[in-house]
């Protein structure tokens, strides 16, 4: 099993009105020797980063929240701290009966719309990662894209004593990445891996990458996804999904 940290719910708290990331400001604590467990939330950022160097919207109103952390995980296991992440976060809304599901690997999907996103920073030392920083984006009552959903929206009329505030969302949004992450230290990928497949959408669907295709099968003993490619791709020397692995 992998040995991470922190090991308890202790976390210290650290809210701005506005950065430009809070995975950036984190970064900064970190260096300057902010331990594990630092957290850092932002009513708003004016940089905020989504994956694949893309910007992420940050308006007031969403949750801008990210996480300071020690684990000693090989560098190519960089992966599983998202996936563990993102399924901690899809079996606390669940548990409150919000049927969030997973986009691979790091999008929260609710209703089909993408309800928020996960974007994690590793360093790096000798093939180890000593330090991550897990940001984590949820829209609450922020305005969104056409193709995302806010949780005050799906909320609605519904009773919902547990989650009536931006505050209490960034509280479970804790609680819940702190699951993930003990999940995953204390049972390993075993455990995680395939109750992360079962919350998956999208398995059995066509996947489109650059123009080419495949079907996605699930993911693998390491998290990676699974995609049948077509069979016209597989010699493909250009195509994207050569390294995908592929049953
Ligand atoms: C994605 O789906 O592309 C990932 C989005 C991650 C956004 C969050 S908001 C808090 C943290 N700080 C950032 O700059 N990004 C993450």
């Amino acid at each position: 099993l992998p040995s991470l940290s922190p090991s308890s719910l202790d976390f210290s708290i650290q809210i701005f009105d506005q950065v430009s990331s809070t995975n950036e400001t984190l970064w900064t604590l970190v260096a300057d020797g902010a331990p594990p467990g630092t957290v850092v939330i932002a009513t708003r950022q004016t940089a905020g980063k989504g994956q694949r160097g893309r910007q992420w919207e940050s308006s007031p109103g969403g949750l801008y929240l990210s996480v300071a952390l020690a684990p000693n995980l090989n560098a190519r296991d960089a992966l599983l701290l998202t996936l563990c992440s993102a399924w901690g976060l899809a079996t606390t809304f669940r548990a409150y009966n919000i049927p969030v599901s997973l986009k691979w690997p790091n999008d929260l999907i609710l209703e089909g719309y993408k309800l928020g996103g996960i974007l994690t920073e590793t360093k790096i030392h000798q093939g180890q990662i000593t330090k991550a920083v897990v940001g984590v984006g949820i829209n609450w009552s922020n305005p969104v894209p056409e193709t995302g959903i806010n949780l005050q929206t799906f909320l609605g009329d519904r009773p919902h004593p547990e989650i009536t505030s931006l505050e209490m969302l960034a509280a479970l949004t804790l609680w819940a990445v702190a699951s993930g992450y003990q999940t995953f230290a204390h049972q390993g990928v075993g455990t995680l891996l395939p109750s992360y497949q079962n919350l998956m959408v999208g398995i059995g669907q066509p996947l489109v990458v650059e123009g080419s295709t495949g079907v996605v099968l699930g993911i693998s003993n390491t998290g990676e996804l699974r995609v049948r490619l077509n069979e016209s791709l597989r010699s493909d020397p250009n195509s994207p999904f050569t390294g995908a692995s592929t049953p």
